[in-house]
């Protein structure tokens, strides 16, 4: 065949074209990217995904205001680079702010980029990736950057439940901006050069007077250990990608499937050890760390909010290569009690796993939900209130370990069989109460107590009277509402029994638009 010198002319320049959109603002703005420590856009696409399977769809879009001179900064792409690929061999969409571009601001064409590739997305069932570096709404768009962000929202909500969404902050992230991070399901921070607020150091001086640094206000820290915002931060831009790719792992593509399942590898650490690993004392505190990790496959525990509400822990697992949700309550915290920081962050992740097919497993030693003026008027009733909603209304496989104290109310939140779990099973020391001995002591024979020669006598010997009548399950289990006491040992494979006889687990629930769960 001969050549086509005009076609290859033509070739020639598109290359040279999008070699440099691939500059986004230019060399010496992607110099000044790479000595905050930061990766450049491009550079993040490469190391997120697989080699080679990156498609951009829309470089060539740009802005079109005129805005005080707004036409003078034009560039291809306009500040965000979207497209799909495959990570681990998964479909996932992705956009990405290019801070060198304006800042990486969001005015119009920018907006609908985003918007554009979250249809795609939701529309063939694929987790969305956004990379967030930008300085917010572009100022010089007004109405248009508004308008953009609005529809970001808009199909965040629309995606919630559908397909996973998965933000990642990596710069700034302020204003009106953090709110489509904070409808999406996880959010990554990443340690020192990233933030997120509503208002910035310098609004706040103004109105308040109040002096704060964007690191104190916003930083990976705060939303980690205090807002909760934060799902996980990463030391640098490479390890907050690297822990995206594994929660990833443990995801279905979207709410018609099932997670990859993946060849089972036993726990490392030696399940017999937990016969004795739960002190029998049931005022010892221990971290549940080590019961999860004799528990489900080898190394993996991936554990999400570490630093917020340490009193529950969750995170997704494996049970014979399934994926699984875990909910702990925690001991080595507040004895592991529930507040409304902890019934926040299990609620929601049980509704996560809800709408995602995950199966869950709840892992039960709660003494109750933590008393006191400050937990009863930051709405304790309200927050405790979304994980029993949480729980009742998931359909997906609910298997409840109680291995200590299950009291009062907290019994019943922590995935009790009255809020339809499927498997409780309870080891032989659990504690099925309406409250401590102590505390129903007080009540209930207060009269004798006072009457008595000896009260402290007379309480102790009450207290150890309600103990062995509570102290064990047998009640609980004589009853139906505990499917079998076994010995801690076993529990690894009890579990995974269950799980597999309930993989083909449905339940019909009447119709209706939507429940109202407490916020
Ligand atoms: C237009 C912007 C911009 C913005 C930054 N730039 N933010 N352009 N609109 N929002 C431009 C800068 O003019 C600059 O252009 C370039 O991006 C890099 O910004 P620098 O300030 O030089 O970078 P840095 O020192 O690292 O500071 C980053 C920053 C700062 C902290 C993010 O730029 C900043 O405070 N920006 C404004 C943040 C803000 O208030 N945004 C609006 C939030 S309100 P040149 O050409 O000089 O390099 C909001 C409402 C959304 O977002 C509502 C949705 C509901």
């Amino acid at each position: 065949m001969s050549v086509d010198t005009v076609n290859l002319e033509r070739i020639g320049k598109l290359r040279e074209t999008k070699a440099s959109m691939r500059l986004g603002g230019g060399e010496k703005r992607l110099d000044s990217q790479r000595k905050k420590g930061k990766l450049t856009v491009w550079e993040r696409i490469e190391y997120f995904f697989d080699a080679g399977t990156f498609e951009e769809v829309g470089g060539f879009i740009d802005h079109r205001s005129t805005n005080f001179g707004l036409e003078k900064s034009r560039v291809a792409g306009d500040g965000v680079v979207t497209g799909f690929g495959r990570v681990n061999g998964m479909l996932v969409y992705i956009a990405a702010q290019d801070f060198t571009v304006m800042g990486g601001s969001l005015g119009e064409m920018h907006g609908r980029k985003i918007a554009n590739i979250m249809d795609v997305a939701i529309a063939n069932g694929a987790p969305m990736v956004m990379l967030n570096d930008s300085g917010g709404a572009r100022i010089q768009e007004g109405i248009g950057a508004l308008c953009g962000y609005g529809e970001i929202f808009f199909r965040n909500t629309k995606a919630s439940g559908v397909i996973p969404q998965i933000s990642v902050i990596m710069g700034p992230c302020a204003g009106g901006a953090v709110y489509s991070p904070g409808i999406t399901d996880f959010v990554a921070m990443v340690q020192d050069s990233s933030y997120m607020f509503i208002t910035g150091p310098e609004v706040i001086k103004t109105v308040t007077g109040e002096n704060v640094t964007k690191d104190t206000l916003g930083g990976g820290d705060i939303h980690m250990e205090k807002s909760g915002v934060a799902t996980y931060v990463g030391e640098d831009d490479e390890t907050t990608l690297d822990w995206v790719k594994v929660l990833l792992s443990y995801l279905p593509a979207n709410n018609d499937n099932a997670p990859a399942r993946v060849p089972s590898k036993v726990p490392q650490l030696d399940v017999a050890e937990l016969d004795s690993f739960v002190p029998s004392n049931p005022n010892k505190g221990y971290d549940i760390g080590g019961v999860i990790d004799r528990l489900v496959d080898s190394g993996s525990f991936f554990e999400l909010q570490e630093n917020f509400a340490k009193n529950i822990s969750i995170g997704f697992a494996r049970m014979d290569g399934i994926s699984v949700g875990v909910v702990a309550n925690n001991p080595k915290n507040l004895a592991g009690c529930l507040d409304v920081d902890a019934s926040d962050k299990a609620a929601r992740f049980v509704r996560f796993c809800d709408a995602f097919n995950i199966p869950l497993l709840t892992l039960v030693d709660v003494p109750g939900f933590l008393p006191g003026t400050d937990q009863e008027y930051s709405g304790i009733i309200r927050h405790g209130a979304k994980l029993l909603y949480a729980y009742s209304e998931a359909t997906v496989p609910k298997l409840t370990v109680i291995m200590r104290k299950s009291y009062g109310g907290a019994y019943i939140c922590m995935c009790s069989k009255h809020l339809g779990a499927d498997m409780v099973v309870a080891w032989p020391g659990s504690e099925i109460a309406v409250m401590g001995p102590k505390g129903a002591v007080n009540i209930i024979f207060r009269k004798d107590i006072m009457e008595a020669e000896d009260q402290a006598e007379r309480a102790k010997e009450l207290e150890s009277e309600y103990t062995d009548k509570f102290a064990n399950p047998q009640l609980a289990a004589s009853m139906g509402y505990v499917d079998n006491v076994i010995e801690p040992n076993q529990t690894r494979s009890t579990v995974i029994n269950y799980l597999k006889s309930n993989l083909g687990k449905r339940q019909i629930t009447p119709r209706r638009k939507h429940g109202n769960i407490p916020l």
